[in-house]
Parts: structure tokens; C-alpha cells; sequence
């Protein structure tokens, strides 16, 4: 693997800061008749010194990612679901105060926030390249375009609708190499004084809790507060807002307006203070970060083999996107976990893509408890925690490995 690439951004040098070498897509649970070879890419990141961002080496095309077939329906975690509920009634009361407004949404998946819109009888359309996933939106009343958003197709959302009050995206602008025409299109859809509200894995978050499986293929960027006002600016916008939120173990969101529009908030200069006080991209925070990945990786693998040595039954919880990443960076396959279980029917019956752990209902957990559960789903630990007591109450243990390997 290269150890430079050119800036999505900036079109400076992003300099390879981790290799996690190999790994297969995310979210390709395999049939386990399925006898065609893997798709395997290489996943490396790196960071411009130029615009500051953090982004992986080499792109995987979008079509391999997202597609008729696409796994992960955002409605299955109820703290989610609840997240949404709220920030859809904050877009509306904040943005939703015109005539005839206009709400999108990039990465709509199963309508998990839309359907609140729709459901307030207000204009709306999301844009979701998947068709498993729209299918479900659709199903739940929200109008979806099966498409990628990007200039092109902002522009025939715009003749077909008119322009815009407020374009949203969660977990989606990250996923999204392709930038410059995202960011074009947003221009030209927006109304003048339109925003463009969207929320990510925050690196500074990252870095702080050595959280080194938010990086997978569909993970293309790691912002920042600092990398996003860049990006912004050389696009047109500015950033006009940023909050956290503690969602998928730490997220940013940001509020981006067209340059001169709107006035940053107070919480915009505070956090760019911040990020430049605790240094998060510095070549020491980052080779710190890589030594850090090395060690927890290593005393993950280390634990497993021992609770093995020791007959004992350790399962995986959660089949999530990123757990391939720790899964396949580990070499932790089915000799170390005897089946992840998962909520997700679409994921039952398949094999965890490249480490090739068969992943299992929920029932299969209940039903005979292991001894020991890694919690690959450690962004949902508090829903999970408050819904899995009996599997403590029968004297099982949980695996940690953010921010270290920890048993409890
Ligand atoms: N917003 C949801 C879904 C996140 S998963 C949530 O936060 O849970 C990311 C979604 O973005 C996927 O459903 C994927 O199909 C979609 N996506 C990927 N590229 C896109 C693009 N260019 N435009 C719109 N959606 C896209
Ligand atoms: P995510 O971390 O990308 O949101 O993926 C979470 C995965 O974990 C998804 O496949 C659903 C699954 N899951 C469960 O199996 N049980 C749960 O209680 C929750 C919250 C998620
Ligand atoms: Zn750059």
C-alpha cells in the first residue's frame, strides 16, 4: 500500500498515518454457499497536511457499497430512533418555517427521521441509493429517491421540486469521497439562506478512545470541527454551527451555510479553539493513535485465545459495519467467537464478511448464554447494557475493547 494519496479536499498529500492492511467491505455479509471470491480492498488512513482532514487512502466505488442489498436499516436501535424523532422535530421548528418548506435528507435509509416529517405533512424527499433499505421508507409513507446524491442529481431535484429549505444527512456526508459535487449540488439546491445540517464519527472522539473501527470502507472521512470549516469554506459555505452528541460513540454536527449568510455561533470558535488546544491531528496524537491501535488489537486477540485456551464460550454482539474492521485487523475469526448474533434478519444466516463468523438471531444468545460476549456494538452499549441483564444476572461477562480491552 502507498504511503501517499492525493486530498479529496485539497487536492494536497495525505500522509498514511494507520495500515489496517486487507480488509473486505463492511457490510457484505456473505451466504455461506456463496463460493465467488471475496472482494477484498486495502484500508490505510491518512491525513492532509494541507486542509487538515482525515480520510482513508483508496476508495472503494460506490456500487459495491450501496445497493439493492444494503444491510443496515437504521431503525433497529430504539435510542436511535429516539434521536431521530427529536432532531426531526428540531429541522422542522428550525427550518420548517416558510410557506411551503422543502426537507432532504442524504442517506434516508428505512426513513428512521423522515417518517416524522411525512408524518407532519411536510414536503419532503430523501435520497437513498439503496433500494433494500427505500423500500422500507417507502413503506412507511416517505417519499424516496433510489439515487446517489450529487450535482446531478441535486440539480433535477431542484427543476422537479424547487429549491430546498434545509438538506440533512447523517452518517452519510462521511461516507461520501465525491465531496466537491456533493457540496456543488447543495448550491445549488439550497435556498439563499439554506442550510446544510449533517452528523458524523468526530475524530477528536476517536482519537481519545483509540476507537480505530469507525475506519471502514463506508467510513471515507474522520471530520473534524477544523477540516469541516475548511472544507466548507473552499466550497462556498461556512460553518455556522457545531454540537456534539453522543450518538454512535461520539458524533459532531455540523450546520453549514452559504458564506456570508448566516452568523457562526459562539460554539463554532469555541471548538475550533479546542481542537487546536488538544492538538488531535498533531504527527505525535497521531502516531500515538497508531501505537495505541497496535497494543489494544494485540491484548483483544491475546484475551480471546486465553478464555479459549480455557474452554470457554465467547460470542460477538452486534454484526456492525465495524466490526470488520477489529474482526479482520485481528484475526479474529470462528475458532475465537462462535457466532456474533445480530437483530438484523437481513444479516441472520450469513457469515461476518471476511472473518467469516456466523452471525445468528438474538434468540440463539438468549436461548444458552455464553460465558463471555464481545461488544461489537460498543456505540450501543447503553441500550444494550439496560436490555441484557439476564446475561449478567446468569454470570456473563463483557468484553470491551474501546477505549481499551477491558472485562467486566
Ligand atoms: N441516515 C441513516 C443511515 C446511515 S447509513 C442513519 O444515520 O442511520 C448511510 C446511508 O447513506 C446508506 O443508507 C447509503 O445507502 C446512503 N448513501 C450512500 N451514499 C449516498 C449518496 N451519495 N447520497 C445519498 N445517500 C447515500
Ligand atoms: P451500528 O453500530 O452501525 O448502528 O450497527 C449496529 C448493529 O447492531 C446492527 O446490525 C443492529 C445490531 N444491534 C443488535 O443486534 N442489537 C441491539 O440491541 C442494537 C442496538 C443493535
Ligand atoms: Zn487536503
Amino acid at each position: 500500500m502507498t504511503e501517499t494519496s492525493t486530498c479529496r479536499i485539497c487536492e494536497g498529500t495525505v500522509r498514511r498515518f494507520v495500515d489496517f492492511g486487507e480488509q473486505p467491505l463492511s457490510d457484505a455479509f456473505r451466504d455461506p454457499s456463496d463460493e465467488t471470491e471475496e472482494f477484498f480492498y486495502g484500508l490505510a488512513v491518512g491525513h492532509c497536511s494541507g486542509c487538515d482532514m482525515v480520510q482513508l487512502m483508496e476508495a472503494v466505488p460506490r456500487e459495491r457499497m450501496f445497493h439493492e442489498g444494503y444491510p443496515y436499516y437504521s431503525s433497529g436501535s430504539t435510542v436511535m430512533r429516539s434521536h431521530f424523532q427529536t432532531t426531526a422535530a428540531r429541522l422542522i421548528s428550525e427550518y420548517a418555517t416558510g410557506e411551503d418548506p422543502f426537507i432532504v435528507e442524504l442517506g434516508s435509509n428505512d426513513g428512521v427521521m423522515l417518517e416524522s416529517v411525512a408524518r407532519a405533512g411536510i414536503r419532503h424527499l430523501g435520497m437513498e441509493p439503496s433500494a433494500s433499505v427505500a423500500e422500507v421508507a417507502r413503506s412507511k409513507g416517505v417519499r424516496v429517491r433510489e439515487a446517489f446524491f450529487e450535482k446531478a442529481t441535486a440539480l433535477e431535484i431542484l427543476e422537479q421540486d424547487g429549491p430546498a429549505d434545509v438538506v440533512y444527512a447523517a452518517n452519510t456526508f462521511c461516507h461520501i469521497p465525491y465531496v466537491d459535487s456533493v457540496l456543488a449540488g447543495l448550491g445549488e439546491l439550497l435556498v439563499p439562506e439554506g442550510v446544510f445540517v449533517f452528523e458524523d464519527p468526530y475524530f477528536g472522539d476517536v482519537i481519545e478512545k483509540a476507537s480505530f473501527d469507525q475506519f471502514y470502507d463506508e467510513h471515507f472521512f474522520l471530520f473534524t470541527a477544523t477540516s469541516v470549516a475548511g472544507m466548507a469554506r473552499r466550497f462556498g459555505f461556512s460553518l455556522v454551527d457545531v454540537e456534539r452528541l453522543p450518538t454512535h460513540g461520539g458524533e459532531l454536527r455540523y450546520t453549514l451555510a452559504r458564506e456570508g449568510r448566516r452568523t457562526p455561533t459562539l460554539r463554532v470558535a469555541r471548538m475550533l479553539q479546542e481542537e487546536a488546544r488538544r492538538g488531535l491531528t498533531s504527527p505525535a496524537a497521531l502516531r500515538a493513535f497508531a501505537d495505541r491501535v497496535r497494543a489494544n488489537g494485540d491484548r483483544l486477540v491475546g484475551e480471546l485465545r486465553a478464555l479459549r485456551d480455557q474452554g470457554k464460550r465467547v460470542v460477538g454482539y452486534g454484526a456492525t459495519a465495524k466490526s470488520a474492521t477489529v474482526l479482520n485487523f485481528c484475526g479474529i475469526g470462528p475458532d475465537l467467537l462462535e457466532y456474533v448474533c445480530d437483530t438484523t434478519p437481513d444479516k441472520q444466516g450469513r457469515l461476518t464478511p471476511g472473518s467469516h463468523v456466523p452471525v445468528v438471531g438474538h434468540d440463539r444468545f438468549t436461548e444458552a448464554y455464553p460465558d463471555y460476549a464481545l461488544l461489537l456494538a460498543w456505540n450501543h452499549a447503553d441500550e444494550i447494557m439496560a436490555k441484557e441483564t439476564g446475561f449478567r444476572d446468569a454470570g456473563g461477562r463483557w468484553i470491551h475493547y474501546v477505549p481499551e480491552v477491558r472485562v467486566v
